[in-house]
């Protein structure tokens, strides 16, 4: 990219081009305004710039409609920062190994970029993180070079996107917040140009525990699920059929769907932001301790029934499940996206490799087990869904609803089939064992 007056018109930077901050720099572009988008992975600027997209819930005609036309410029060099008036800032927010928060990834690429900021620019924090984020990681430092709300802004506003909708993110309701009365008046006028809808909300503190107390309450609600479905399951009731009567409830009550456990970068992460902030005020998360361990306790308990469903067929079975092979079905940590983090299926293959059963995968996303943070999984081979491969595994395990494959196929050729999704249930079929 050259370095040119041209460059002028560019007006919004987005730091971080995953599933977040891709998508919300082609919303302004979509509204005609352009957009510098940064990342550090090369790969993934030199895809853009080809016009090739990385994400399932992204078009690659959109993005080369938007490089082509020049309004989207991907790049790695962030000297650029100084040519837009807004930085909106969409980086991870992971886990340490000791599950802490690890904001290493804000606070070094505000170190990189800090002094690229000038006057009259506005950044904006859309990771989720713990109230009190966006004060220490920006606030603070950037009052020693100016005067915040008066020749510099500071606003927080949490993404509430779910990559696996089908939905027009620009009516989901944008929460908007700042360091003060004029930052959140900059943020209100930023976003009101992609969103359909902007909620002001009085302080950053507000916007941040927002996002978490959303996101704590699907922790918590699907770790309760999950606990009544091991219930339900030792009373040989059905889960579903007491959730779709409950439901008929028209107040008070709101339905949570029990599954393999649970994953992705947000709902299995964020729950420990806030506990790590309650502790160091001397505050113990109860709700959060409780549904964690319920939720990561899912894929045991899955495997738990597989083992007690085989045993029950053969008895010699003793502890493990020695030269039985299985097919996992969807390794996504839900439908329909190609994103890994925190999927159960790892750990349920990880589990069924130590009861030393042989293991191999499909989806439709995935052509190996990419290594994770935790797991190294590489060993597992795909498998093609032809009738003489599904038939050779001991038993399906449907981890993963995607839509694109042929169930039918995997019912008629299964010998059978433990069902984590309840994806299956039209089907009515013997072979279909609900988990
Ligand atoms: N994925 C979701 O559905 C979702 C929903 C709500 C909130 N969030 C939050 O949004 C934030 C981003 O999540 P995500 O899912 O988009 O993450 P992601 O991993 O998909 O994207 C992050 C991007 O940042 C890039 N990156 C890493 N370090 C960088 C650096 N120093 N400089 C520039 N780019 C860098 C990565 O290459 C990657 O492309 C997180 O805080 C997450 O909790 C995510």
């Amino acid at each position: 990219m050259k370095k040119n007056r041209s460059i002028e018109k560019y007006k919004v930077g987005v730091i971080g081009l995953g599933y977040v901050g891709l998508p919300r720099a082609l919303q302004f572009c979509k509204k005609k305004i352009s957009v510098i988008g940064f990342d550090i992975d090369k790969k993934k600027i030199s895809k853009l710039n080809n016009g090739e997209s990385y994400l399932t819930n992204v078009k690659s005609n959109e993005i080369k409609k938007y490089i082509n036309n020049g309004s989207f410029i991907p790049t790695s060099d962030f000297s650029y920062i100084r040519y837009v008036n807004n930085v909106i800032i969409c980086l991870p927010t992971p886990l340490k190994k000791n599950y802490d928060p690890d904001l290493s990834y804000l606070k070094n690429t505000f170190k990189i970029i800090k002094k690229f900021l000038i006057k009259k620019q506005m950044i904006c924090l859309e990771s989720t993180s713990y109230p009190g984020t966006t004060f220490e990681v920006f606030v603070k430092p950037l009052k020693k070079k100016f005067s915040i709300g008066k020749d510099f802004y500071v606003s927080f506003s949490p993404e509430r996107n779910d990559p696996g909708l089908k939905i027009d993110i620009s009516t989901i309701p944008k929460i908007v917040s700042g360091y003060s009365k004029n930052c959140i008046i900059k943020a209100d006028n930023l976003y009101k140009k992609i969103f359909q809808k902007v909620i002001k909300v009085k302080t950053l503190e507000i916007a941040e525990m927002t996002k978490i107390y959303e996101n704590v309450f699907r922790a918590v609600n699907i770790g309760f699920v999950n606990e009544m479905k091991k219930i339900c399951s030792a009373m040989n009731i059905d889960i579903t059929n007491v959730i779709e009567s409950a439901k008929t409830k028209p107040f008070g009550f709101m339905p949570f769907y029990p599954g393999p456990g649970l994953g992705g970068h947000c709902i299995p992460i964020d729950p420990f932001y806030l506990s790590w902030k309650a502790k160091k005020l001397g505050i113990k998360t109860e709700f959060i301790k409780i549904s964690g361990k319920i939720n990561r306790s899912m894929p045991s308990w899955i495997i738990k029934k597989v083992f007690e469903y085989f045993k029950q067929k053969q008895k010699y079975l003793k502890k493990d499940l020695k030269n039985m092979k299985f097919l996992i079905l969807g390794i996504s940590y839900k439908r329909d996206i190609n994103d890994l983090r925190e999927s159960p299926a790892l750990e349920i293959i990880n589990q069924l490799l130590k009861f030393k059963a042989s293991v191999e995968f499909y989806d439709p996303f995935f052509s190996r087990i990419p290594v994770t943070r935790e797991f190294n999984l590489q060993k597992v081979k795909k498998t093609s869904l032809d009738k003489s491969k599904i038939s050779k595994f001991d038993a399906t395990i449907l981890v993963t609803d995607h839509s694109k494959v042929d169930y039918k196929k995997i019912l008629k050729y299964s010998k059978v089939i433990f069902d984590t999704r309840n994806k299956l249930r039209s089907h009515n079929n013997k072979k279909v064992i609900k988990l």
